[in-house]
């Protein structure tokens, strides 16, 4: 309970705030953090490379990233969703229209 009360703490703290979440200040290293192991190099996961900016927007916007972020019965990462924090980050930079 404790962690989850932090969480949206936090949540309301960025909400409340006008601070953008770019691409290159937090989104690329989420991904890099939570993704990148499988969904890079020569034979990616289900042909889903997540190294770049352009590739990570597009799953994003015409993919189903945020879908899978958010899928407790099939989460990505595989091993168990990301903090309430770094998805709030990802659907956050999606909402301001994917800033560098
Ligand atoms: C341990 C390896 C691994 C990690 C880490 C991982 N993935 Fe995946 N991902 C897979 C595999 C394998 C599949 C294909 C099977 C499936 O869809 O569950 C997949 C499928 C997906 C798909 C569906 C692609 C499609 O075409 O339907 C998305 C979107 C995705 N991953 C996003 C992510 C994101 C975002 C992260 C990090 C937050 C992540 N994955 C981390 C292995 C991984």
């Amino acid at each position: 309970m404790a962690v989850v009360g932090l969480s949206i703490v936090i949540m309301n703290a960025c909400t409340t705030t006008t601070e953008t979440v770019t691409y290159s200040g937090a989104v690329e290293s989420i991904i890099f953090n939570n993704c990148v192991t499988c969904h890079s190099g020569a034979a990616p996961s289900a042909e889903l490379d997540l190294s770049s900016y352009d590739a990570v927007r597009a799953s994003t916007e015409t993919g189903n990233l945020l879908a899978r972020i958010n899928d407790a019965a099939a989460p990505m990462p595989p091993a168990g969703l990301m903090s309430d924090d770094d998805i709030a980050a990802v659907e956050q930079w999606a909402a301001d229209g994917f800033p560098q």
